[in-house]
């Protein structure tokens, strides 16, 4: 009989700290990991590449099934059509795209299944947005990480520091605010913690801290 593979699920608004703390959780458990906003970010580059509309939703699909997107589930890495672009994904005109590309359902419903066809097959920490409610709702470990608005855009600031990017502080603030505001705006699967989820807030946490307070929840010492 198949055995069932063990999935941990972690949402939350942009730069919360998913990927960084999630990819730590993953290999301190032996588990694989994947980062499902680099999917929607890799649709969205394209996109852009193929000058389409965020209202051409059909063809935008149709991209979308001829797209190959192949993980390293030991990394934070994505193969797109082939091709290694993980650093292009986290450039700003894809920031400025991908939540209106998240936003159409059909697109969301090809992502989605690939998502779920990957859990199936591995013990696996997977983040974004809809993981725990709508992607893989029978996750048994849930995380909703989340911090304050300026916190995070101080992060994601250090990130681009030293990157080609040249941005101020308050746009990248500016910007974040409004990407959130469409992830929780939207009718299909918005961005919201999953009844069950526990809510890690990292505003005043350090790294190891997030981590071991989610290590904690799956050991069973905080219920
Ligand atoms: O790294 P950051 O938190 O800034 O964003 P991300 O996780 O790379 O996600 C980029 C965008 O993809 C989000 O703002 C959402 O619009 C979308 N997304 C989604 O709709 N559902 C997911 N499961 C993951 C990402």
């Amino acid at each position: 009989m198949k055995k069932t593979k063990k999935n941990i699920t972690i949402d939350g608004p942009a730069a919360s700290g998913k990927t960084s703390i999630g990819q730590k959780v993953a290999s301190l458990m032996g588990y694989k990991f994947l980062d499902t906003g680099l999917m929607y970010r890799a649709i969205a580059l394209k996109s852009l590449i193929s000058s389409l509309e965020v209202y051409e939703e059909d063809k935008i699909v149709e991209l979308c099934h001829r797209t190959d997107i192949a993980f390293n589930t030991n990394t934070k890495e994505i193969l797109v059509d082939g091709e290694n672009i993980t650093d292009q994904l986290r450039e700003r005109h894809v920031d400025q795209r991908v939540s209106l590309i998240a936003k159409l359902p059909n697109i969301r419903k090809v992502l989605v299944s690939q998502q779920r066809v990957i859990a199936d097959r591995n013990d696996i920490v997977m983040v974004g947005r809809d993981i725990g409610t709508v992607v893989l709702p029978g996750a048994k470990y849930k995380f909703y990480l989340t911090a304050s608005l300026e916190i995070r855009a101080e992060r994601r600031y250090k990130e681009f520091t030293g990157s080609k990017t040249k941005i101020l502080y308050d746009e990248i603030l500016f910007e974040m605010e409004e990407r959130d505001r469409v992830d929780k705006s939207r009718k299909d699967s918005p961005l919201k913690p999953a009844k069950d989820a526990v809510t890690v807030d990292t505003t005043e946490m350090v790294f190891e801290t997030a981590v071991g307070t989610i290590l904690n929840v799956i050991k069973g010492t905080i219920t």
